[in-house]
């Protein structure tokens, strides 16, 4: 039996060859750590340019390192870059072009850095800007959102608890509702980006280097507000991963909330809302349905974000300081859930801009249910000085007798209410339709339409100095 087929039968398939295949492709990142290719020479630029500064390579063999970064850079991006699975990873895959074009003046840029503190900064970088990136895409989907809700400031639908009608409120106020869901996951973006805007580079392997490096003048040439203090923390910290990732996966948690009650307001049971064509799909069957898909999947890739989220608490939980390993493995998650909620973003705040409201439906709806009958009560304890309780039951009464009749509260007539409790008089009959009730609950944050006026001027206000800040930097 000849060694190689021994070697087959043994490891068989796409590791034919034996142990060292075996061994490339676990130990490979190239696959997907190419992602950061533009990050990894922003990197070396500024490393090489601050070595130079500081009198630790030669002026000349930085300009030659810079030229050849830049043709790498453009070789990759123009698709001529042969990517080698043999050179593991995106840092050695630059570093060895770099020595085929320049030649021994390459081995000067890893003077006074180690992969660790490399990978460290361009991850940084790279979740760093599309932290940003969610930030400005959750800013536009609650300027849609606010639109939508200045539109339907009073259009009555009706509240829910437990998904049964339980008062009347307005459209405006719930997609206002949204929008402090999401104004808090841009302000857990913002914040995110604040706390990871330190630059790792320069802590090496772990310890710091002998060399007299200027940690600050690359922090600030590749734009981070200082750099990180611990150079042990430096190389082992991926907080800022997990911090994008959880951002993530609140904001996909938001979203499909929402998705679900698209896709409840847009069943023809309820007709609440009907989606454009460019957010549904007919069914290959049956020619009536207009199915909510898009709504559908934002929903169902919640699933996967929480599942980034999960990989990469879990690489991270138990590893002793400072670099492991196992730590290359936090890239895919956070490519993936970067990817999935820049889509679902957009498709949400297409399908919100473009939905057309039944206002007729959801003032149909808001009627049913006997959703005024808090008012009822509250009308009880105001006008008639009754204990909220004894109103709260005279109510329950109220609502029997409707049911009995089977017609909403407000046709009820006045003899009727009077035979449940004697104080009720004509008067009753102002709170007891929707549109008065809705008008009513005027308390701060409430859905009476001015209330919800004012909370849309809030918001129109965060997001006009939230451009105007950004203008600024
Ligand atoms: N590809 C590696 C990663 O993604 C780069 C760092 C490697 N460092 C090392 N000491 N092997 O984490």
């Amino acid at each position: 039996m000849s060694d190689k087929k021994a070697s087959n039968e043994m490891w068989g398939g796409r590791f034919a060859s034996g142990p060292a295949a075996i061994m490339e492709a676990i130990n490979a990142s190239i696959g997907f750590d190419r992602k950061l290719y533009a990050q990894d020479i922003r990197g070396s630029l500024a490393h090489a340019a601050m070595l130079a500064e500081t009198g630790i390579i030669s002026a000349q063999d930085s300009e030659k390192i810079a030229a050849g970064l830049n043709t790498i850079l453009s070789e990759i991006e123009s698709r001529k870059f042969a990517f080698s699975t043999r050179l593991e990873d995106i840092h050695m895959n630059v570093e060895a072009r770099l020595a085929e074009l320049i030649g021994p003046a390459a081995g000067r840029l890893h003077t006074a850095r180690s992969r660790n503190d490399q990978v460290a900064v361009d991850f940084r970088l790279w979740v760093k800007e599309e932290t940003r990136k969610a930030g400005a895409a959750l800013e536009r989907l609650i300027a849609a959102l606010v639109a939508r809700a200045e539109e339907h400031a009073a259009t009555v639908m009706p509240g829910f608890t437990h998904l049964q009608s339980a008062q009347p409120v307005t459209f405006g106020h719930h997609l206002m509702a949204y929008v402090e869901m999401f104004g808090r996951d841009l302000s857990r973006v913002t914040d995110a980006v604040r706390r990871m805007d330190e630059s790792p580079l320069g802590a090496a392997a772990l310890a710091g280097t002998s060399f007299p490096i200027d940690r600050h003048r690359t922090a600030a040439a590749l734009g981070f507000r200082e750099p990180t203090r611990n150079s042990i923390d430096s190389v082992s910290d991926r907080d800022f991963a997990l911090d994008f990732l959880s951002a993530a996966a609140i904001i996909s948690v938001h979203l499909s909330r929402m998705a679900e009650e698209i896709v409840i307001w847009s069943t023809p049971q309820f007709g609440f809302v009907k989606l454009s064509d460019s957010f549904s799909t007919g069914s290959s069957i049956m020619p009536q349905k207009k199915n909510p898909d898009a709504a559908e999947l934002i929903r169902a890739k919640t699933g996967r974000v929480n599942g980034d989220l999960f990989a990469l608490l879990t690489v991270m939980k138990g590893l002793p300081l400072a670099y492991s390993k196992d730590m290359q493995e936090d890239k895919e998650a956070v490519f993936d859930a970067a990817e999935t909620i820049e889509l679902t973003l957009a498709a949400m705040t297409g399908m919100v801009a473009d939905l057309t409201v039944n206002d007729a439906a959801m003032k149909k709806a808001a009627g049913s249910g006997y959703s005024t009958a808090t008012d009822l009560a509250d009308w009880l304890v105001r006008e008639a000085g009754i204990p909220f309780r004894e109103a709260h039951h005279a109510t329950g009464r109220a609502v029997a007798l409707a049911e009995e009749k089977g017609c909403p509260l407000e046709r009820l007539s006045l003899e009727d209410l009077r035979s449940i409790n004697g104080a009720i008089t004509a008067d009753v009959f102002s709170v007891l339709s929707v549109r008065n009730s809705v008008k009513s609950r005027s308390s701060f944050g409430g859905t009476a339409p001015a209330e919800v006026r004012r909370q849309i001027r809030y918001w129109k206000k965060r997001l006009k100095q939230g451009a105007q800040r950004k203008k600024l930097r």
